[in-house]
């Protein structure tokens, strides 16, 4: 079963989507509950969920799954597979992409889940600060040597280093393997088959020399822990899991954090009453990070789910098997939410105890590091801040918004000049 498309139908890859992804969301919105819309690679049709309620029930309702395997007496297992073709990865890689934590439902995204959420815990992190904090200063140091003429781009120096730095020391990563992982990291987003192919098959044959290299010489890391539970014989990692937990983790750890590095540190400097109030009371910090993430966020639409059984969302019938899209940037956006929701606001309420917004996702597959990335986030903005006191763009806002790489689900800045 899939959703059927019409004239109404969205393109996900049209330029003027890709342009301005979040006015074309706020039109989808309001126009209807769920949007039809074909995904760019494959085709695939999907529903578009827009609305934060609707948002909130697909990412937690548990009708909604996350591998169409799960979904009974129709045949959708080959959707996934016909995805990743699209993308030019060689069928005999492509169960890396598909054996892990996010594409993993109940028990086993339990099983997943478990393994490696004690090493991501609100204590855990907040032990690491200091870690960060040292690293933060030390890139801050590198990043005022690299300016030519006052100016340096930030996500050279800090918003890509930062983040790459920190979960390659928790999953033991060795420093000279760095510069790869961050080359892959950008490729795999980009979704350019030619290029995704090469790159699944060197980061699957890197990660299982890693594993060698350790099980010889074991270390205090995430990744010496996968291994040891998945020697014990005990069942609870497979060969493929391992290699696919190391990937999720390295890739989804930094090339999400750097762009709200990015993504905040240029939404504060195009709004200088918000950055001085931030300056003036920089205990605020907690509270920005969280209306940067609601603002701004790098993430625009959660992995698709698929419908366990028909079901009704907004009062649209939706079928056993269909696909739905949940589009985070628009429901951090919507007004039945937010008030003046598209102005920047950095006393905002949106995160906390409460984590009204959804950047971070909704429910069983809520962003496992997103103490971890709020936790950079907060320190590289307090740290910038405080070490130039006079930062400003080097390139008018518009102008950065012209290079915005364009990505379906994605909201990034290819480079940030700043004059320090
Ligand atoms: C899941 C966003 C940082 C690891 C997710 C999801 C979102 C998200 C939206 C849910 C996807 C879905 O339900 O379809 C972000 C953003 C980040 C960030 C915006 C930075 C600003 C990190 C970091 C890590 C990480 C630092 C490092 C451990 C994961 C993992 C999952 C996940 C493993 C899958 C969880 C599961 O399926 O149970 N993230 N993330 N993320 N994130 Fe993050």
């Amino acid at each position: 079963m899939s959703v059927r498309t019409g004239p109404d139908t969205v393109d996900l890859a049209d330029p003027a989507l890709l342009r301005d992804p979040h006015g074309a969301f706020a039109r989808m919105r309001e126009r209807a509950p769920l949007v039809r819309a074909v995904l760019p690679d494959a085709g695939t049709p999907v529903w578009l969920a827009t609305r934060y309620d609707d948002v909130r029930t697909v990412l937690g309702d548990t009708r909604f799954v996350n591998d169409p395997a799960h979904v009974p007496g129709t045949d959708v297992s080959g959707i996934r597979e016909r995805l990743i073709r699209a993308r030019g990865i060689p069928p005999e890689y492509a169960r890396y992409l598909l054996d892990g934590i996010l594409d993993a439902d109940g028990d086993d995204h339990l099983r997943l889940r478990r393994l490696v959420s004690r090493a991501f815990t609100a204590r855990r992190v907040a032990e690491l600060r200091p870690r960060v904090e040292e690293i933060t200063e030390g890139l801050l140091d590198r990043l005022a040597a690299a300016a030519e003429d006052g100016v340096a781009d930030l996500m050279e120096h800090l918003a890509y280093p930062l983040p790459i730095t920190v979960i390659c020391e928790l999953v033991g990563v060795p420093e000279p393997d760095r510069p790869r992982w961050r080359e892959w990291g950008r490729t795999l987003f980009s979704m350019r088959p030619v290029e995704m192919g090469a790159v699944v098959r060197d980061m699957v044959e890197h990660i299982q020399e890693l594993i060698a290299r350790r099980r010889a010489a074991p270390a205090d890391d995430l990744l010496t822990a996968l291994i040891r539970v998945h020697d014990s014989e005990d069942g609870r990692l497979s060969d493929t899991e391992l290699v696919t937990m190391v990937l999720t983790l390295v890739v989804a750890g930094h090339e999400t954090t750097a762009h709200l590095i990015g993504n905040g540190t240029a939404a504060l400097l195009a709004h200088p009453d918000q950055l001085a109030l931030l300056r003036r009371e920089p205990e605020l910090m907690p509270r920005a990070v969280g209306e940067l993430m609601r603002w701004c966020g790098p993430v625009l639409m959660a992995r698709m789910r698929y419908a366990a059984e028909d079901v009704e969302l907004a009062g649209v019938p939706v079928r056993r098997g269909e696909a739905v899209m949940a589009v985070l940037a628009a429901a951090d956006r919507d007004p039945r939410e937010f008030g003046e929701p598209d102005r920047l606001d950095i006393t905002r309420e949106t995160d906390g105890r409460r984590e009204r917004h959804v950047g971070f996702g909704h429910g069983l597959h809520y962003c496992l590091g997103a103490a971890l990335a709020r936790q950079e986030g907060e320190v590289a903005l307090a740290a910038l801040l405080r070490r130039f006191p006079g930062l400003a763009l080097a390139v008018a806002p518009e102008e950065l918004e012209r290079e915005r790489q364009q990505l379906p689900g994605m909201w990034r800045l290819a480079r940030l000049p700043l004059r320090l």
